[in-house]
């Protein structure tokens, strides 16, 4: 009998629960501390789900300037690291209709020296990079927040996702 089991390389997924908002904003804090130069975040999860509110937490852990913010006329902003890491890039795609209008925004310019996040990427971002953090958020009738994060490719694998 084979043992499919690896027990070597720590599986790069973690469930985590935000009961707050927060709590959410905490989350991305500490997420913000393992992301560096190059790295892709794609969010997904329903309207309110709290995508934005994840990533201003990311923006604080990173050292970017601020504020992070909902666009609302601005599908992609560029908020300068003020500690000499990477900048984060964030991208809004939910007007946006496929992958061919994610490409028009010419995010892979940026994409090595920054942290890119794309809100409602999935679907249309993945071709971004092979390597990428895939976080899907659900919404409770209490208000938590089940966060599911999935490192895809070797940028991800044993990387601490579920650490407190
Ligand atoms: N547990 C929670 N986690 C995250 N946000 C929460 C939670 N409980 C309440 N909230 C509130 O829900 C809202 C989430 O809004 P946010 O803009 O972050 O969502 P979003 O997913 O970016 O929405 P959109 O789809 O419009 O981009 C915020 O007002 C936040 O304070
Ligand atoms: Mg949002």
């Amino acid at each position: 009998m084979t043992d499919t089991t690896d027990t070597t390389t720590p599986a790069s997924t973690a469930v985590v629960t935000a009961a707050t908002g927060p709590d959410m904003r905490a989350l991305g804090r500490r997420l913000g501390g393992l992301l560096r130069a190059g790295d892709v975040l794609i969010l997904s999860g329903p309207l309110g789900a709290g995508k934005t509110t994840l990533t201003q937490g990311i923006g604080e852990g990173l050292g970017v300037r601020g504020p992070v913010t909902s666009p609302t006329f601005v599908i992609s902003r560029i908020h300068p690291s003020l500690v000499g890491g990477p900048d984060l890039v964030h991208v809004d795609a939910y007007r946006l209709g496929d992958a061919a209008e994610v490409d028009d925004l010419d995010l892979d310019t940026t994409l090595p020296d920054s942290v890119t996040i794309v809100e409602w990427g999935e679907g249309v971002a993945e071709e971004l990079s092979d390597d990428r953090l895939e976080v899907a958020i659900d919404r409770a009738s209490d208000d938590s927040r089940t966060v599911r994060l999935t490192g895809v490719g070797p940028r991800w694998a044993g990387v601490p996702l579920d650490a407190e």
